[in-house]
């Protein structure tokens, strides 16, 4: 099959153009080659390649920033999504489009979970635009698939990971909290790949959650990783209070994936098992990456 990768630089972009180049033609654009944002361009990149398939792992990731930068970021997550489905119905594409827990209020209290079937309520501009772009989805394309994923890291870009790391090697001895009162579901970008295809091989359709199985706070995510990865570290849990952000962030966000475990197409593993494995394969490289 032809398939495109919008946001192909991204965390998830990078991965899934791994994973589907193994069996398929794919074309994998960024920003600088196709902005989702601007509907000529997508009609015209999508009109020349015609791809049987558009991933979506383009949009505005920071979610402090989506505060101050609120036009920017309901461009690229809401008006972008929406361009690719009106195309994808255009080209007769199926539109996999990327979505996130941040889309719930996150009230539930651990081991609360949100399925597919919950009602969204954003809490932050980041969730609303993220909503919005699922509703555009929906509203100009019948042929598609959303996943909502969770607290991602990979390999390429930046994540969470990453900045924790970077502290931990160039700044040791020095104290550092990380907020241990929101709970979700870390999730490797290469797993949601694997997923991605597996979901497109069986024709799913319509939302799906994706996400990792178990769950932690951000302080035990950064804990294990650091522990596993061998570095020193002083890191010390605090509360959401303790560490103002502009953006407000769901308290506990675990997604249950409540459609694909009953489909039977559920590949998503235990978050520290897919942990222990990236650190396998890219715990050398991160750490020589990370050391200024
Ligand atoms: N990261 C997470 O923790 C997380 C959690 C849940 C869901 N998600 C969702 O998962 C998906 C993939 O996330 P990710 O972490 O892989 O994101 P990422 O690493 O931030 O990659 C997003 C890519 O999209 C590009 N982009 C930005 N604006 C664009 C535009 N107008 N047109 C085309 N490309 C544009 C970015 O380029 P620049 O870097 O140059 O801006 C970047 O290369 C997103 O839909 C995200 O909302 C992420």
């Amino acid at each position: 099959m032809n398939i495109l990768i919008t946001g192909g630089n991204g965390q998830l972009g990078k991965d899934c153009e791994h994973v589907f180049k193994q069996h398929h033609t794919v074309t994998s654009v960024d920003v600088e080659d196709l902005d989702i944002t601007n509907p000529d361009q997508v009609n015209a990149v999508a009109g020349k390649i015609r791809p049987d398939i558009i991933i979506n792992c383009a949009a505005f990731t920071q979610v402090d920033l989506c505060e101050t930068q609120k036009e920017a970021a309901e461009n690229v997550n809401a008006n972008g999504p929406q361009n690719l489905a009106k195309s994808a119905r255009e080209n007769d594409s199926l539109l996999v489009h990327i979505s996130t827990d941040y889309v719930f209020d996150g009230k539930k209290k651990p081991p609360g979970f949100y399925t597919e079937t919950n009602i969204p309520g954003p809490l932050s501009h980041y969730g609303r635009t993220k909503l919005g772009g699922e509703r555009a989805v929906m509203n100009n394309t019948s042929n598609y698939i959303i996943l909502r994923t969770a607290w991602l890291y990979g390999f390429y870009g930046h994540n969470f990971l990453k900045a924790i790391l970077k502290k931990a090697l160039n700044q040791p001895g020095t104290p550092f909290k990380i907020v241990s009162d929101q709970f979700g579901s870390p999730t490797w970008s290469f797993r949601l790949a694997l997923q991605i295809e597996h979901l497109v091989n069986n024709k799913g359709r319509g939302v799906y959650h994706a996400s990792s199985e178990g769950y932690c706070s951000w302080f035990e995510f950064a804990k294990y990783f650091l522990e596993r990865l061998g570095i020193d570290h002083h890191i010390t849990p605090c509360t959401t209070d303790e560490y103002p952000l502009p953006a407000a962030r769901p308290k506990c966000s675990i997604l249950e994936n409540k459609r694909l475990k009953s489909e039977g197409l559920n590949l998503m593993g235990h978050w520290q098992t897919d942990l222990d494995e990236y650190i396998r394969q890219y715990g050398k490289q991160l750490i020589s990456e990370c050391r200024i």
